[in-house]
């Protein structure tokens, strides 16, 4: 019986050298090319082929090496097994960086600053306390809880949005459609942390930019997305920093990725851009992660971090 690794756009070679350092006794097998399918038990995968995964009649368990599952449940052929999706410390706190980052770089206007340093200009901006930030997360699960503790331990007035009620020390927290006005007409900064389901979907579009507070200390609303590049609809975003309903935005996700050279994107006002860096998946800890669970499912005890097929993540 053996691991396959199917990752497509990484390289697979550190997760299978990841995997036979932590459990040398076990056969890892390497995508595409698998001599013979039937031994396959477990898959460990990134943006596998639709319809790759029910060539293995044998596989019991399928491990997203990513947080986010919208790379498998947009296969329609993908098999009708567990999928475990990877909860990591270490990815937690790679992501709560990027965000805290973020909100800083606009909380402190650093990009006005970057252009006045270009400029050879001593010129000083007023500054206000993190206090008077109302900063907004949107989805509060692993990673939009992580980050909201630590905006709130930097004093930003934080609040978090979920599909069902949230109870988080020092956070407000609202729930469903019915509280999604209440949550934007009190967002300064909305840090953006849902998974993609046919639900989320364009959540992030005009329409949503005008229900953001206008009256907060930057003189209007910013964005900030590392969900999935499926949240936003890119041209109503680019037209709303344009014409100054978003004072700024931080993009870390794009659909298509890579984000093309041609995108306007590129140089809207204050929007800041990475290339889906704000949480880099070790193989490493994440090996040492799937194996954990292998050897706990072999015990017959039960998979944790299960997605939930019906919801979609
Ligand atoms: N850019 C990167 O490098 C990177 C890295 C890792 C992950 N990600 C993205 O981050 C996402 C979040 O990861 P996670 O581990 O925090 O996921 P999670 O623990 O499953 O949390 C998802 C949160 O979103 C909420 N949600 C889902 N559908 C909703 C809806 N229709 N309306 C309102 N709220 C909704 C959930 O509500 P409930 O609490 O009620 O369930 C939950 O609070 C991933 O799906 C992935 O797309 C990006």
């Amino acid at each position: 019986m053996s691991i396959l690794v199917a990752v497509r756009g990484w390289s697979p070679e550190h997760w299978i050298e990841a995997l036979r350092a932590i459990a040398p006794d076990r056969r890892v097998e390497r995508a595409p090319d698998v001599a013979d399918p039937g031994t396959v038990r477990y898959a460990l995968v990134w943006k596998p082929q639709a319809g790759y995964l029910r060539t293995f009649p044998n596989l019991e368990v399928i491990f997203s090496l990513g947080a986010g599952v919208d790379h498998l449940t947009s296969d329609p052929e993908l098999p009708n097994l567990p999928v475990v999706r990877i909860v990591d410390p270490d990815l937690t706190r790679r992501m709560t960086e990027w965000i805290v980052l973020q909100v800083l770089i606009h909380h402190r206007q650093q990009l006005a600053y970057a252009r006045f340093q270009a400029e050879r200009r001593w010129h000083d901006l007023r500054q206000w306390s993190a206090s008077e930030m109302r900063v907004g997360v949107m989805g509060l699960g692993v990673l939009g809880t992580d980050a909201a503790r630590a905006l709130a331990r930097l004093g930003f007035h934080v609040s978090g949005w979920s599909r069902t009620p949230r109870h988080v020390p020092g956070i407000s927290s609202l729930a469903g459609l019915g509280q999604l006005d209440a949550f934007l007409a009190g967002t300064d900064i909305l840090v953006v942390l849902l998974p993609l389901t046919p639900d989320t979907r364009g959540i992030l579009d005009g329409r949503l930019v005008d229900r953001l507070a206008v009256d907060g200390p930057l003189g209007g609303p910013v964005i900030i997305n590392a969900g999935r590049g499926g949240l936003q609809v890119a041209s109503d975003l680019d037209a709303a920093l344009r014409d100054g309903r978003l004072r700024g935005a931080s993009l870390d996700v794009f659909e298509p990725e890579p984000l093309p050279a041609d995108s306007p994107l590129w140089d809207a006002p204050n929007c800041v851009i990475t290339p889906h860096v704000a949480a880099e998946s070790d193989p490493m800890a994440l090996s040492a992660n799937v194996v954990k669970q292998i050897e706990a499912f072999e015990r017959g005890e039960p998979l944790v971090n299960l997605v939930d097929r019906t919801r979609g993540y």
